[in-house]
Protein backbone atom coordinates (compact mmCIF):
# COMPACT_ATOMS: atom_id res chain seq x y z
CA UNK A 1 0.00 0.00 0.00
CA UNK A 2 1.19 3.39 -0.59
CA UNK A 3 1.86 6.44 1.96
CA UNK A 4 -0.90 8.44 0.05
CA UNK A 5 -3.37 5.15 0.60
CA UNK A 6 -2.77 4.57 3.80
CA UNK A 7 -2.75 8.45 4.83
CA UNK A 8 -6.56 8.59 2.83
CA UNK A 9 -7.90 5.89 4.69
CA UNK A 10 -6.81 7.06 7.95
CA UNK A 11 -7.79 10.53 7.35
CA UNK A 12 -10.86 9.63 5.13
CA UNK A 13 -12.96 6.80 6.22
CA UNK A 14 -13.08 6.61 9.69
CA UNK A 15 -16.46 4.84 9.67
CA UNK A 16 -15.24 1.65 8.50
CA UNK A 17 -13.08 0.24 10.39
CA UNK A 18 -12.09 -2.92 10.85
CA UNK A 19 -13.37 -3.63 6.99
CA UNK A 20 -10.18 -4.93 4.71
CA UNK A 21 -11.72 -2.24 1.78
CA UNK A 22 -11.91 0.94 3.50
CA UNK A 23 -8.59 2.39 1.99
CA UNK A 24 -10.79 1.00 -1.62
CA UNK A 25 -12.42 3.49 -3.43
CA UNK A 26 -13.58 0.77 -5.73
CA UNK A 27 -13.92 -2.59 -6.24
CA UNK A 28 -15.54 -4.35 -8.78
CA UNK A 29 -15.50 -7.96 -8.44
CA UNK A 30 -16.26 -10.96 -10.92
CA UNK A 31 -19.09 -8.54 -13.23
CA UNK A 32 -20.80 -9.52 -15.60
CA UNK A 33 -22.70 -7.60 -18.29
CA UNK A 34 -25.07 -8.59 -21.15
CA UNK A 35 -27.10 -6.23 -22.98
CA UNK A 36 -31.30 -7.43 -23.19
CA UNK A 37 -30.21 -7.96 -27.10
CA UNK A 38 -27.98 -10.60 -25.93
CA UNK A 39 -24.69 -8.82 -26.26
CA UNK A 40 -21.96 -10.02 -24.06
CA UNK A 41 -20.03 -6.89 -23.01
CA UNK A 42 -18.31 -7.94 -19.82
CA UNK A 43 -17.88 -11.14 -18.33
CA UNK A 44 -16.01 -11.64 -15.04
CA UNK A 45 -14.59 -8.34 -14.51
CA UNK A 46 -12.66 -7.68 -11.29
CA UNK A 47 -10.40 -5.08 -10.37
CA UNK A 48 -9.58 -2.82 -7.06
CA UNK A 49 -8.71 1.24 -7.25
CA UNK A 50 -7.33 1.90 -4.18
CA UNK A 51 -8.30 5.71 -3.24
CA UNK A 52 -5.69 8.60 -4.46
CA UNK A 53 -4.76 6.33 -7.64
CA UNK A 54 -5.11 6.92 -11.06
CA UNK A 55 -5.38 4.31 -13.45
CA UNK A 56 -5.82 4.46 -17.27
CA UNK A 57 -8.63 2.04 -18.58
CA UNK A 58 -7.80 1.12 -22.03
CA UNK A 59 -9.23 -1.32 -24.63
CA UNK A 60 -10.20 -1.77 -28.31
CA UNK A 61 -13.61 -0.48 -29.94
CA UNK A 62 -16.42 -2.50 -28.62
CA UNK A 63 -14.20 -3.43 -25.55
CA UNK A 64 -17.20 -2.82 -22.78
CA UNK A 65 -15.16 -0.01 -21.63
CA UNK A 66 -18.65 2.53 -21.61
CA UNK A 67 -20.29 -0.29 -20.68
CA UNK A 68 -17.84 -1.37 -17.37
CA UNK A 69 -18.00 2.55 -16.65
CA UNK A 70 -21.96 3.07 -16.08
CA UNK A 71 -22.02 0.14 -13.75
CA UNK A 72 -19.58 2.33 -11.50
CA UNK A 73 -22.41 4.23 -10.66
CA UNK A 74 -25.25 1.97 -10.69
CA UNK A 75 -27.24 3.50 -14.01
CA UNK A 76 -26.68 0.03 -15.37
CA UNK A 77 -27.17 -3.26 -13.49
CA UNK A 78 -28.77 -6.25 -13.81
CA UNK A 79 -29.05 -9.35 -11.49
CA UNK A 80 -26.05 -10.53 -12.73
CA UNK A 81 -24.07 -7.78 -11.64
CA UNK A 82 -25.60 -7.73 -8.27
CA UNK A 83 -22.92 -6.68 -5.63
CA UNK A 84 -20.30 -6.94 -7.91
CA UNK A 85 -19.59 -3.51 -7.94
CA UNK A 86 -18.15 -1.43 -4.31
CA UNK A 87 -17.96 2.19 -3.99
CA UNK A 88 -15.91 3.18 -1.42
CA UNK A 89 -16.56 0.63 0.55
CA UNK A 90 -20.07 -0.09 -0.03
CA UNK A 91 -21.84 -1.49 -2.59
CA UNK A 92 -24.29 -0.08 -4.94
CA UNK A 93 -27.75 0.02 -3.97
CA UNK A 94 -29.40 0.25 -7.42
CA UNK A 95 -32.20 2.20 -5.25
CA UNK A 96 -30.08 4.59 -4.17
CA UNK A 97 -28.43 5.65 -7.45
CA UNK A 98 -29.54 9.52 -6.63
CA UNK A 99 -26.82 9.16 -3.84
CA UNK A 100 -23.56 7.92 -5.75
CA UNK A 101 -22.33 11.51 -8.08
CA UNK A 102 -21.44 12.66 -4.07
CA UNK A 103 -19.13 9.81 -4.18
CA UNK A 104 -18.46 8.95 -8.12
CA UNK A 105 -19.03 11.65 -11.02
CA UNK A 106 -19.32 10.05 -14.59
CA UNK A 107 -18.52 12.01 -17.37
CA UNK A 108 -20.09 10.35 -20.33
CA UNK A 109 -18.59 9.23 -23.92
CA UNK A 110 -20.92 11.61 -25.37
CA UNK A 111 -21.75 14.95 -24.09
CA UNK A 112 -24.74 15.09 -25.54
CA UNK A 113 -25.77 12.63 -22.73
CA UNK A 114 -24.94 14.94 -20.12
CA UNK A 115 -25.90 18.54 -21.09
CA UNK A 116 -30.23 18.76 -21.32
CA UNK A 117 -30.85 22.28 -19.73
CA UNK A 118 -31.44 25.41 -21.84
CA UNK A 119 -28.67 27.06 -20.34
CA UNK A 120 -25.06 25.58 -19.73
CA UNK A 121 -25.09 27.44 -16.23
CA UNK A 122 -28.43 25.11 -15.28
CA UNK A 123 -26.31 22.03 -16.60
CA UNK A 124 -23.93 22.73 -14.20
CA UNK A 125 -25.34 23.91 -11.67
CA UNK A 126 -28.14 20.69 -11.84
CA UNK A 127 -25.61 18.42 -9.55
CA UNK A 128 -24.88 20.88 -6.86
CA UNK A 129 -28.47 21.81 -6.75
CA UNK A 130 -29.78 17.94 -6.12
CA UNK A 131 -27.30 17.47 -3.86
CA UNK A 132 -28.90 20.08 -1.79
CA UNK A 133 -25.88 22.86 -1.78
CA UNK A 134 -27.25 26.78 -1.16
CA UNK A 135 -27.60 28.87 -3.74
CA UNK A 136 -24.34 31.28 -3.46
CA UNK A 137 -22.18 28.13 -3.46
CA UNK A 138 -23.68 27.00 -6.32
CA UNK A 139 -23.30 29.97 -8.07
CA UNK A 140 -19.44 29.67 -7.16
CA UNK A 141 -19.32 25.86 -8.12
CA UNK A 142 -20.58 26.95 -11.27
CA UNK A 143 -18.30 30.22 -12.10
CA UNK A 144 -15.12 27.79 -10.70
CA UNK A 145 -15.91 24.68 -12.63
CA UNK A 146 -16.31 26.86 -15.87
CA UNK A 147 -13.37 28.23 -15.34
CA UNK A 148 -11.08 25.55 -14.64
CA UNK A 149 -12.19 23.81 -18.13
CA UNK A 150 -11.91 27.05 -19.56
CA UNK A 151 -15.33 27.84 -20.51
CA UNK A 152 -15.80 31.12 -18.17
CA UNK A 153 -18.35 33.92 -18.82
CA UNK A 154 -20.16 30.50 -20.67
CA UNK A 155 -23.03 30.64 -18.11
CA UNK A 156 -26.07 32.11 -19.95
CA UNK A 157 -24.70 30.19 -23.97
CA UNK A 158 -27.34 27.30 -24.78
CA UNK A 159 -25.63 24.02 -24.16
CA UNK A 160 -26.85 22.67 -27.26
CA UNK A 161 -25.35 25.38 -29.43
CA UNK A 162 -21.71 24.84 -28.21
CA UNK A 163 -19.43 23.30 -30.60
CA UNK A 164 -18.04 19.54 -30.13
CA UNK A 165 -14.71 20.15 -27.95
CA UNK A 166 -17.13 23.15 -25.91
CA UNK A 167 -19.14 20.12 -24.94
CA UNK A 168 -17.01 17.98 -24.03
CA UNK A 169 -15.64 20.95 -21.98
CA UNK A 170 -19.17 21.49 -20.52
CA UNK A 171 -19.74 17.95 -19.69
CA UNK A 172 -16.41 17.90 -17.16
CA UNK A 173 -17.82 21.00 -15.56
CA UNK A 174 -20.91 19.20 -14.86
CA UNK A 175 -18.99 16.66 -12.86
CA UNK A 176 -16.49 18.99 -11.29
CA UNK A 177 -19.02 21.11 -9.76
CA UNK A 178 -20.58 18.42 -7.61
CA UNK A 179 -16.98 17.80 -6.21
CA UNK A 180 -16.99 13.80 -6.00
CA UNK A 181 -14.35 12.06 -4.04
CA UNK A 182 -13.40 9.36 -7.69
CA UNK A 183 -14.00 11.02 -11.33
CA UNK A 184 -14.37 8.47 -13.80
CA UNK A 185 -14.21 9.88 -17.50
CA UNK A 186 -14.81 8.24 -21.07
CA UNK A 187 -12.67 9.87 -23.40
CA UNK A 188 -12.17 13.36 -21.76
CA UNK A 189 -9.23 14.56 -24.56
CA UNK A 190 -11.75 13.36 -27.29
CA UNK A 191 -12.42 16.17 -29.47
CA UNK A 192 -10.29 18.33 -28.24
CA UNK A 193 -7.78 21.24 -29.72
CA UNK A 194 -4.29 20.48 -28.93
CA UNK A 195 -4.30 23.49 -26.34
CA UNK A 196 -7.89 22.45 -25.05
CA UNK A 197 -6.31 18.66 -24.56
CA UNK A 198 -3.09 19.81 -22.91
CA UNK A 199 -4.86 22.11 -20.22
CA UNK A 200 -7.21 18.92 -19.28
CA UNK A 201 -4.39 17.26 -18.98
CA UNK A 202 -3.05 19.93 -16.67
CA UNK A 203 -6.46 19.29 -15.01
CA UNK A 204 -6.11 16.14 -14.79
CA UNK A 205 -2.98 16.41 -12.92
CA UNK A 206 -4.34 18.83 -10.43
CA UNK A 207 -7.06 17.14 -9.77
CA UNK A 208 -5.04 13.96 -8.90
CA UNK A 209 -2.41 16.01 -6.98
CA UNK A 210 -5.56 16.94 -4.58
CA UNK A 211 -6.17 13.39 -3.80
CA UNK A 212 -9.15 12.57 -6.20
CA UNK A 213 -9.07 9.12 -7.81
CA UNK A 214 -9.29 9.33 -11.22
CA UNK A 215 -10.10 6.55 -13.90
CA UNK A 216 -9.89 7.81 -17.31
CA UNK A 217 -11.04 5.96 -20.53
CA UNK A 218 -8.66 6.71 -23.10
CA UNK A 219 -7.29 6.11 -26.61
CA UNK A 220 -4.94 8.68 -26.48
CA UNK A 221 -2.12 6.49 -25.40
CA UNK A 222 0.63 9.49 -25.58
CA UNK A 223 -1.69 11.32 -22.54
CA UNK A 224 -1.09 8.12 -20.23
CA UNK A 225 2.37 8.56 -18.84
CA UNK A 226 0.97 11.80 -17.32
CA UNK A 227 -1.82 11.10 -15.97
CA UNK A 228 -2.07 7.30 -14.88
CA UNK A 229 0.33 5.41 -12.42
CA UNK A 230 -1.53 2.34 -13.61
CA UNK A 231 -3.01 0.71 -16.31
CA UNK A 232 -6.29 -1.36 -17.01
CA UNK A 233 -6.62 -3.44 -20.40
CA UNK A 234 -10.30 -4.34 -20.99
CA UNK A 235 -11.20 -6.75 -23.61
CA UNK A 236 -14.33 -8.16 -22.17
CA UNK A 237 -12.29 -8.98 -19.10
CA UNK A 238 -9.25 -7.65 -17.73
CA UNK A 239 -6.68 -8.95 -19.68
CA UNK A 240 -3.76 -7.30 -18.22
CA UNK A 241 -3.34 -4.65 -15.28
CA UNK A 242 -0.12 -3.39 -13.91
CA UNK A 243 2.01 0.28 -13.15
CA UNK A 244 1.90 2.21 -16.69
CA UNK A 245 5.49 0.96 -17.46
CA UNK A 246 4.58 -2.55 -17.12
CA UNK A 247 1.66 -2.82 -19.17
CA UNK A 248 3.34 -1.13 -22.06
CA UNK A 249 6.18 -3.42 -21.97
CA UNK A 250 3.95 -5.97 -23.45
CA UNK A 251 4.01 -4.97 -26.72
CA UNK A 252 2.58 -8.29 -28.16
CA UNK A 253 -0.18 -8.34 -25.56
CA UNK A 254 -0.83 -4.15 -26.48
CA UNK A 255 -0.72 -5.06 -30.46
CA UNK A 256 -2.83 -8.16 -29.96
CA UNK A 257 -5.29 -6.13 -28.66
CA UNK A 258 -5.42 -3.30 -31.11
CA UNK A 259 -3.23 -0.98 -29.04
CA UNK A 260 -0.50 1.04 -28.92
CA UNK A 261 2.46 2.22 -26.56
CA UNK A 262 3.35 5.89 -27.04
CA UNK A 263 5.10 7.12 -29.55
CA UNK A 264 7.91 8.54 -27.95
CA UNK A 265 8.41 5.00 -26.51
CA UNK A 266 8.72 3.36 -29.88
CA UNK A 267 11.01 6.21 -31.20
CA UNK A 268 13.45 5.34 -28.49
CA UNK A 269 13.16 1.77 -29.66
CA UNK A 270 14.44 2.60 -32.95
CA UNK A 271 17.03 4.93 -31.85
CA UNK A 272 18.23 1.45 -29.42
CA UNK A 273 18.80 -0.10 -33.12
CA UNK A 274 20.76 2.87 -34.05
CA UNK A 275 23.24 2.03 -30.89
CA UNK A 276 21.38 4.34 -28.63
CA UNK A 277 22.45 2.86 -25.16
CA UNK A 278 18.58 2.77 -22.98
CA UNK A 279 18.35 0.08 -20.43
CA UNK A 280 14.73 1.47 -19.73
CA UNK A 281 12.63 3.23 -22.56
CA UNK A 282 10.83 7.09 -22.27
CA UNK A 283 7.19 6.50 -21.92
CA UNK A 284 6.69 10.80 -22.13
CA UNK A 285 8.57 14.15 -23.70
CA UNK A 286 9.68 14.65 -20.53
CA UNK A 287 11.28 11.27 -19.76
CA UNK A 288 12.65 11.34 -23.45
CA UNK A 289 14.74 14.46 -22.46
CA UNK A 290 15.52 13.35 -18.88
CA UNK A 291 17.12 10.46 -20.54
CA UNK A 292 18.95 12.12 -23.19
CA UNK A 293 20.35 14.66 -20.91
CA UNK A 294 21.89 11.71 -18.37
CA UNK A 295 22.79 9.58 -21.72
CA UNK A 296 25.09 12.48 -22.88
CA UNK A 297 26.34 13.31 -19.70
CA UNK A 298 27.48 9.42 -19.24
CA UNK A 299 29.07 9.54 -22.37
CA UNK A 300 30.66 13.04 -21.96
CA UNK A 301 29.43 15.13 -24.21
CA UNK A 302 28.26 13.06 -26.56
CA UNK A 303 25.70 10.42 -27.90
CA UNK A 304 27.37 7.91 -30.17
CA UNK A 305 24.53 6.42 -32.47
CA UNK A 306 25.72 4.26 -35.56
CA UNK A 307 24.94 2.17 -39.03
CA UNK A 308 25.78 -1.14 -39.22
CA UNK A 309 24.79 -4.28 -41.94
CA UNK A 310 21.69 -5.55 -39.75
CA UNK A 311 20.69 -2.03 -38.18
CA UNK A 312 17.73 -1.26 -40.59
CA UNK A 313 16.49 -4.61 -40.36
CA UNK A 314 16.38 -3.85 -36.38
CA UNK A 315 14.86 -0.93 -37.02
CA UNK A 316 12.45 -2.27 -39.48
CA UNK A 317 11.31 -5.44 -36.87
CA UNK A 318 11.13 -2.64 -34.18
CA UNK A 319 8.39 -0.73 -36.30
CA UNK A 320 6.98 -3.69 -37.32
CA UNK A 321 6.19 -5.01 -33.74
CA UNK A 322 4.14 -2.50 -33.15
CA UNK A 323 2.57 -1.99 -36.18
CA UNK A 324 -1.05 -3.13 -37.00
CA UNK A 325 -1.82 -3.60 -40.28
CA UNK A 326 -0.58 -6.62 -42.33
CA UNK A 327 1.39 -4.30 -44.71
CA UNK A 328 5.22 -4.42 -43.95
CA UNK A 329 7.19 -1.21 -44.26
CA UNK A 330 9.85 -1.03 -46.55
CA UNK A 331 11.25 2.53 -45.98
CA UNK A 332 14.72 1.67 -45.50
CA UNK A 333 15.15 -0.41 -48.48
CA UNK A 334 17.26 2.03 -49.83
CA UNK A 335 19.75 2.69 -47.55
CA UNK A 336 20.11 -0.59 -46.65
CA UNK A 337 23.70 -1.80 -47.10
CA UNK A 338 24.31 -4.54 -49.72
CA UNK A 339 25.43 -7.69 -48.15
N1 LIG B 1 -27.32 -0.43 -25.66
C1 LIG B 1 -26.68 -1.47 -26.19
N2 LIG B 1 -27.32 -2.54 -26.66
C2 LIG B 1 -26.69 -3.59 -27.19
N3 LIG B 1 -25.34 -3.68 -27.27
C3 LIG B 1 -24.63 -2.63 -26.83
C4 LIG B 1 -25.24 -1.48 -26.28
N4 LIG B 1 -24.29 -0.61 -25.92
C5 LIG B 1 -23.12 -1.19 -26.24
N5 LIG B 1 -23.32 -2.42 -26.79
C6 LIG B 1 -22.30 -3.38 -27.23
O1 LIG B 1 -21.52 -3.77 -26.10
C7 LIG B 1 -20.15 -3.89 -26.45
C8 LIG B 1 -19.32 -2.97 -25.58
O2 LIG B 1 -19.63 -1.63 -25.90
P1 LIG B 1 -18.96 -0.39 -25.18
O3 LIG B 1 -19.67 0.83 -25.65
O4 LIG B 1 -18.94 -0.64 -23.72
O5 LIG B 1 -17.47 -0.45 -25.76
P2 LIG B 1 -16.24 0.57 -25.55
O6 LIG B 1 -15.10 -0.23 -25.01
O7 LIG B 1 -16.69 1.73 -24.76
O8 LIG B 1 -15.89 0.98 -27.05
P3 LIG B 1 -15.40 2.39 -27.69
O9 LIG B 1 -13.90 2.45 -27.57
O10 LIG B 1 -15.82 2.25 -29.12
O11 LIG B 1 -16.11 3.50 -26.99
C9 LIG B 1 -20.05 -3.59 -27.92
O12 LIG B 1 -20.06 -4.80 -28.62
C10 LIG B 1 -21.32 -2.79 -28.20
O13 LIG B 1 -21.74 -2.98 -29.54
MG1 LIG C 1 -16.91 3.69 -25.18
Amino acid sequence: MTAKATGAAITASPSTPGTENFSLALRVHDLNYTYPDGTTALEHVSFEIKKGESVALVGPNGAGKSTLLLHLNGILHSTGSRGAVEILGEPIDPKKVHEMPKKIGIVFQDPDDMLFMPLLFDDVAFGPINLGIEKEEVKRRVKDSLLLVGLAGYETRVSHHLSGGEKKRAAIATVLSMDPEIIAMDEPTANMDPKSRADLIEILKTLKSEGKTLIIITHDVNAIPELADRVIVLKKTVIADGTTREVFADAGMLVAAGLDVPTIMQFFEVLQAFGYPCDVLPLSIDGAVDNLTQTIENGEGHVHLHIHKHTHREVDATLCKYHHSHHRHHHHAALDHPE
